[in-house]
């Protein structure tokens, strides 16, 4: 995933498009790179790596800039190409008039670019986004028109695409189209801005204009004019933007990340306000087109990425315990290539924090064609997953900065657990009290969170013990084995320590191999059924000396000797540990990485939403 940024109006345009790429740059910190139109052309500014380096760029370029009155930008998360300055954007047409930034992936581009080098056009990048630069520099070229051009060149192309467009002949303009990517346009007083996402516009501007799919803006500091790639004008509503800049800051918080998992108690309680409001209230869908009649479900498959495959995987042990309904838990990127059996009486819930994840989006758009109903478990209910639902479930986190989803992840889960017991009351499928009990433990939920957040600083300590190994496992049993995916996932993403979950009944049958004392093992371990066989399995991992780090919900003196560290969380019904168990392993991976020097907000090589399959 990538960020563009357009910008037309009377401030200093690099300062606005470098402050609007910051925002952006949990999309993709490989290269960024900006173009300014003074009018007599276009001055280029492009680094490799972090953003930082572009704003070094800039200031020992500064004499170049003259009075440029709009620009456009680009934060790269590389597809097509290294993270290289030939590669970085803005990419220009041959004759230099022509300029482009674009977030997504042009699927047809080998072949367009065959056709385009055998016509003469010269290409100075790997990039696919360059294809798109001489397509429309070539309808230009017949039609005269910018406008005109872009709107023949993209229906050339196939994938996904935002662009933002200027002309050196057709100054004062900036062009901005999308397809399967985001765009908004920022409106404000003789200034108007562009973005693939509303941090970049927060604190600019009141009112947005969401691009949809198809649509073509023509945007110049006093006007905004969308049509539809027949030419067709269409009229959009401006939407209040509806987020307040408190949301990109970090209020005092080292990391994104570290904020972020400290925001989870009060999101659990607004959550539970709306729809869980006491112990014997009926669960409140409040607002939530749950249009789904759980009495004619048959089956049920969810389809997830990375974190939110983690949060299916809980949901699935859940509801098939709650609601008796076959459910098969999928990773979006395997379900989308092999024959599967969805059909007209089945539920599909896509899982998706950004709601821009490709193999996510494909995977539920194949579906919604096989008849499925759809229901989108997601935090951007302006994201283009939702295009294809038929009732979405909002996760009501707030935006989620930091590439390593926390927040996020335990909104997913308390999602899928309030519409599980919602479906568990239409389908009558638990008893009274158990309904009642479970409904206690989630609304006891944040304050035993704020507990857990109180031991940040032993978790801390536990940390930097445990920074200088190369490698970790994690098991766990039950609804708890996504936990232990989940921590895995946490601590390499960010550290860069290789990690691994495991289902700690499968360690004997391989994974054990790997055990020695440069191995520790996180056993997650919650109360139940499974807690004994969870003891024999500590009991096996201790026996090829291995440290041994608990994450428990259970108070067992008998079982404290078995382990190195014990990262304890207040006791909770099985069923509900996931939601609490998940909160020391956050914390242990980011000070692991914090320790390590890591980015943490933003991990090497990744991006906060992976928009190419
Ligand atoms: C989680 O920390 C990662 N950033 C990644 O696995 C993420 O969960 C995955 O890419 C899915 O993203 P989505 O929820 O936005 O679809």
């Amino acid at each position: 995933m990538c960020g563009i940024v357009g910008y037309i109006g009377n401030n200093a345009v690099a300062d606005v498009l470098l402050d609007g790429l910051k925002s952006l740059e949990y999309r993709g910190y490989d290269s960024s790179g900006i173009a300014l139109n003074d009018n007599a052309g276009f001055d280029v500014f492009k680094a490799g790596g972090k953003l930082n380096n572009l704003f070094d760029v800039i200031r020992n370029d500064a004499q170049k800039i003259k009075n440029p009155t709009s620009g456009i930008g680009h934060i790269r998360w590389a597809t097509h190409g290294k993270a290289t300055i030939d590669n970085a954007h803005p990419h220009l047409s041959n004759d230099g008039k022509l300029v482009l930034v674009h977030n997504g992936i042009i699927e047809n581009y080998k072949e367009l670019k065959a056709e385009l080098e055998q016509e003469g056009f010269v290409f100075h990048s790997q990039t696919d986004t360059e294809t798109a630069v001489h397509v429309i520099d070539r309808e230009y070229k017949k039609c005269g028109s910018l406008e005109e051009a872009v709107r023949r060149g993209v229906q050339k192309l196939s994938g996904a695409f935002a662009f933002c467009i200027m002309h050196k002949d057709e100054a004062d303009k900036i062009i901005a189209v999308r397809k399967n990517a985001p765009l908004i346009i920022g409106l404000s007083k003789n200034e108007n801005y562009i973005a693939s996402d509303i941090p970049a516009v927060i604190g600019k501007v009141k009112k947005i204009i969401y691009l949809n799919d198809g649509e073509l803006a023509v945007v110049t500091r006093n006007s905004v004019v969308v049509s539809d790639l027949a030419g067709n004008i269409l009229e959009k509503k401006a939407e209040n933007i509806g987020f307040n800049p408190e949301i990109i800051s970090k209020h005092g918080y080292k990391h994104f990340m570290l904020k972020e998992i400290n925001e989870q108690p009060d999101i659990v309680r607004k959550v539970l306000a709306r729809h869980v409001k006491d112990v014997f209230s009926p669960v409140d869908a409040d607002g939530v087109n749950l249009n789904i009649d759980w009495n004619k479900v048959e089956n049920i498959s969810i389809i997830a990425c990375g974190t939110s495959l983690h949060a299916a995987m809980v949901a699935k042990y859940i509801w098939e315990d709650w609601l008796g309904i076959p459910v098969n838990v999928e990773a979006a990127s395997e379900y989308i290539y092999r024959k599967n059996t969805t059909g007209k009486g089945s539920l599909v819930i896509g899982i998706s924090q950004s709601g821009e994840t490709a193999d996510t989006i494909t995977a539920v758009k194949q579906a919604k064609e096989k008849g499925a109903k759809i229901l989108i478990v997601t935090n951007r209910e302006d994201s283009s997953i939702v295009r294809y639902a038929d009732s979405v479930l909002p996760l009501e986190a707030g935006i989620e900065i930091s590439v390593a989803a926390t927040k996020s992840y335990t909104a997913q889960l308390l999602a899928m657990y309030w519409v599980g017991l919602y479906a568990v009351e239409q389908r009558n499928s638990l008893s009274a009290k158990n309904l009642a009990d479970l409904k206690q433990g989630l609304l006891e939920l944040p304050a035993k969170m704020e507990e857990v957040l109180s031991n940040a600083e032993k978790i801390k300590q536990v940390a930097e013990n445990l920074n200088k190994y190369k490698s970790l496992i994690y098991i766990a049993r039950g609804a708890n084995q996504a936990s232990a995916l989940e921590g895995a996932l946490k601590l390499k993403e960010i550290s860069y320590i290789n990690a691994n979950g495991y289902a700690a009944g499968e360690l004997k049958h391989g994974p054990i191999a790997l055990l020695d004392e440069n191995m520790p093992v996180v056993a997650v371990l919650a109360p139940g059924i499974t807690y004994a066989k969870m003891l024999s399995n500590c009991e096996e991992v201790k026996a090829r000396n291995a440290k041994l780090i608990a994450v428990t919900s259970v108070k067992d003196k008998a079982a404290e000797s078995l382990f190195e560290y014990i990262l304890p969380v207040p006791e909770t019904e099985e069923h509900l540990s996931p939601l609490l168990l998940n909160i020391p392993m956050q914390l242990l991976a980011y000070y692991m990485a914090d320790s390590l020097g890591r980015e943490v907000d933003q991990p090497r090589n990744l991006a906060k939403s992976v928009t190419v399959e």
